[in-house]
């Protein structure tokens, strides 16, 4: 059964929790949708994890519009979810414009940053279903920052949270946020929140993909590592180089060979084909 809307929105009802994950490639796409993950999601901190880019900024709709097609290949029942990058939404006609191409390569749904109701009604009463993202937002955000922190803080974001709920928001994603915050707005919430550095109380969660297999050079506080890519990886590409070096790989498993009587009709012509015949 496809994952939509409603398998999520029923998931928040019955107090099930939604698994999200960051996704920017084919095979871990298919990783992804065999573990059942509720949502795969292209975001655009594919840049700064996969692109080597150092701000969220530099991401472009064509490094979006080709990430999310081989995620795409990947995913069959999962919720396919994109993210609009730096300045693609703009006002709401480059909105639609670049959210129709996303549709179009195959997203379920587009994500956009801050508090950009006239872009999400826009875009809803378009037919295309907007999650949103407060708090902590890498496109407007330089430094990585705790937000709410201050009752006055806290305040703004509850009312961020409801007021593009109203405009038609399907889900929002609360990020760096503390959790007794996340927990009151996703209380007061219809839709589902999705927290990634904001604790234990929102409705589902989404994690880096690259921070959670352990590929990220940075130890974060809100990140568990769940296996030790760097280390397990470095470890093979080394053991190969030496191996390589030192004649251990290939072995004769690792060989393919050809009849024997073919080929030495093989040597013969190639030592005729030497001789000039
Ligand atoms: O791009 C991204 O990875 C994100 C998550 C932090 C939610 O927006």
């Amino acid at each position: 059964m496809k994952k939509t809307i409603d398998y999520l929105l029923n998931k928040k009802k019955m107090g099930q929790k939604i698994t999200m994950l960051t996704c920017y490639d084919y095979p871990t796409a298919v990783i992804q949708e065999n573990a059942g993950i509720d949502i795969i999601f292209i975001g655009d901190s594919v840049g700064t994890n996969m692109l080597g880019y150092q701000s969220a900024t530099e991401v472009t709709m064509q490094d979006m519009l080709h990430h999310l097609k081989a995620v795409r290949r990947g995913v069959e029942k999962a919720f396919l979810l994109a993210d609009m990058p730096y300045r693609s939404y703009e006002t709401k006609e480059i909105a639609l414009e670049n959210a129709q191409l996303f549709i179009a390569a195959g997203a379920d749904a587009v994500k956009l940053e801050g508090r950009e109701e006239e872009v999400v009604e826009y875009l809803t009463k378009n037919k295309i279903d907007v999650i949103g993202h407060i708090g902590f937002t890498p496109q407007t955000h330089e430094k990585a920052a705790v937000q709410g922190k201050t009752r006055e803080q806290a305040k703004e974001l509850y009312e961020s949270a409801l007021s593009l709920e109203k405009s038609g928001l399907k889900l929002l994603v609360l990020e760096m946020v503390p959790e007794e915050v996340a927990g009151l707005i996703s209380e007061h919430l219809t839709i589902p929140t999705i927290g990634i550095a904001a604790g234990r109380y929102c409705d589902g969660q989404v994690q880096v993909i690259n921070d959670l297999l352990g590929m990220t050079p940075r130890k974060l506080v809100h990140v568990k590592e769940y296996a030790d890519y760097k280390h397990s990886t470095f470890e093979a590409v080394k053991n190969y180089k030496d191996e390589v070096e030192s004649r251990l790989f290939p072995q004769e498993k690792h060989a393919r060979t050809m009849d024997a009587a073919e080929f030495q009709e093989f040597k013969v012509l190639c030592n005729n084909s030497e001789r000039g015949h």
